[in-house]
């Protein structure tokens, strides 16, 4: 098993990583000192996992809420359906909710977790890969609004993550492969040694080589919560993580949610913010192509939908009307380093825009 901690002063985050963690009566029982426990998850992921969690449990009582599976029950009713079965089950505030899932459920049991009781433990048991590099780790939780995506939401840190990566054998190939994106994004951010040893892994990784998924998943979180320790609450140091999603967002908007995985997005969104740091000179030629070659043998897309570069502009914000506002894009400075930046010439950012989304509409 391997180990990271996520240090915010007197608080810390153990992230475990390993196979069988779920099974573990000796890990479960050091983590969950709580009398009573909550345990949300999925219709999709239950009937896989929750037998092996059960069995760490070794026979312990516990509750369970199970949610629809889905981008769209990602919502305040879900988070409220976790509530009344923490009230039904008579939960007090000394209680623990166990997130069983993927970042949909960790972010709505959070929640639910950091606003029951004006917030209970929480334990984090990520089951897909971006799960387990991102949304498990840092503390963000939160539902989406009609109104946009995560409106709602709280800071919350889990007590622990534990990551047993035997669920991966059970995730769908474009699961897996999404979630590679947020992988290639936290070493093009952070780890230039990270990004070389993807580029000899890869295969192994979509082979879902244990091992070679173990140490991938360690080096993101080392890398994530390097970065969360520096800025927990998103202030300043976080922004980097966000590289490739602000194209991301705009194309998985203009599509339409849902037509492309999140990770297809930020990878399309990763090669955008690559091309746009070589033409502005920022980033050699030659390391532009390394990023676009890793995220096509990781069998993602890297050209965006041709929405046009008026609509992309539009949706980024960066449309006529705002045009004298200050639009900030993560830029690679080299593979390994990333800065959140408004000085790029929006020339070139137009001319990307039109040589890569097209001119017209989709
Ligand atoms: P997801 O939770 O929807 O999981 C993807 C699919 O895989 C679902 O159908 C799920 O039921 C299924 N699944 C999960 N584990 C499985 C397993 N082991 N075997 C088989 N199927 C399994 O999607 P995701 O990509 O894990 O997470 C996306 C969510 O994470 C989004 O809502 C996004 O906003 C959120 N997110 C949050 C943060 C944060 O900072 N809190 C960061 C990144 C992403
Ligand atoms: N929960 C993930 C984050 O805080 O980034």
């Amino acid at each position: 098993m391997q180990r990271i901690d996520l240090n915010l002063g007197a608080r810390r985050c153990p992230i475990l990583i390993g196979p069988g963690l779920l099974g573990s009566q000796a890990l479960l029982a050091e983590h969950t000192g709580a009398a009573q426990l909550m345990i949300v998850s999925n219709e999709t992921v239950a009937p896989l996992w929750l037998p092996r969690l059960r069995e760490g449990l070794a026979g312990r009582p516990f509750a369970q809420c199970l949610l629809l599976d889905g981008e769209e029950h990602k919502t305040l009713a879900s988070a409220a359906r976790i509530i009344d079965a923490l009230v039904d089950a008579r939960m007090n505030r000394d209680c623990m909710v166990l997130a069983l899932g993927g970042g949909v459920v960790g972010d709505i049991a959070g929640f639910a977790a950091a606003t029951y009781q004006r917030g209970v433990a929480c334990l984090q048991l990520p089951t897909t890969l971006l799960a387990q590099v991102d949304s498990a780790v840092g503390g963000k939780t939160g539902v989406n609004h009609p109104g946009g995506k995560n409106l709602i939401g709280a800071f919350h840190q889990p007590v622990a993550v534990i990551t047993d990566t035997d669920t991966l054998g059970t995730l769908p190939d474009r699961e897996l492969r999404a979630g590679l994106a947020e992988v290639i994004k936290a070493a093009l951010i952070a780890d230039r040694a990270f990004f070389a040893w993807l580029e000899l892994q890869i295969e192994a990784l979509l082979a879902r080589n244990p091992e070679a998924l173990a140490e991938a998943i360690r080096r993101a979180c080392k890398i994530k919560a390097g970065i969360v320790e520096r800025d927990e609450r998103e202030q300043g140091a976080r922004a980097i993580l966000n590289l490739g999603h602000s194209f991301g967002h705009a194309i998985e908007t203009g599509l339409g949610h849902g037509r492309w995985l999140h990770g297809e997005a930020v990878a399309a969104g990763i090669v955008l913010a690559a091309e746009l740091s070589g033409r502005c000179g920022r980033l050699a030629a030659g390391d532009v192509d390394r990023v676009r070659t890793l995220l096509v043998r990781a069998g993602l897309p890297v050209d965006p939908p041709q929405l046009g570069r008026e609509r992309m502009l539009s949706l980024l914000g960066m449309d006529k009307k705002v045009a004298g506002g200050r639009l900030r894009l993560v830029l690679l400075d080299a593979i390994g380093a990333a800065s959140c930046t408004p000085d790029f010439p929006r020339d070139a950012l137009v001319t990307l825009l039109e040589d890569r989304a097209g001119t017209g509409a989709a």
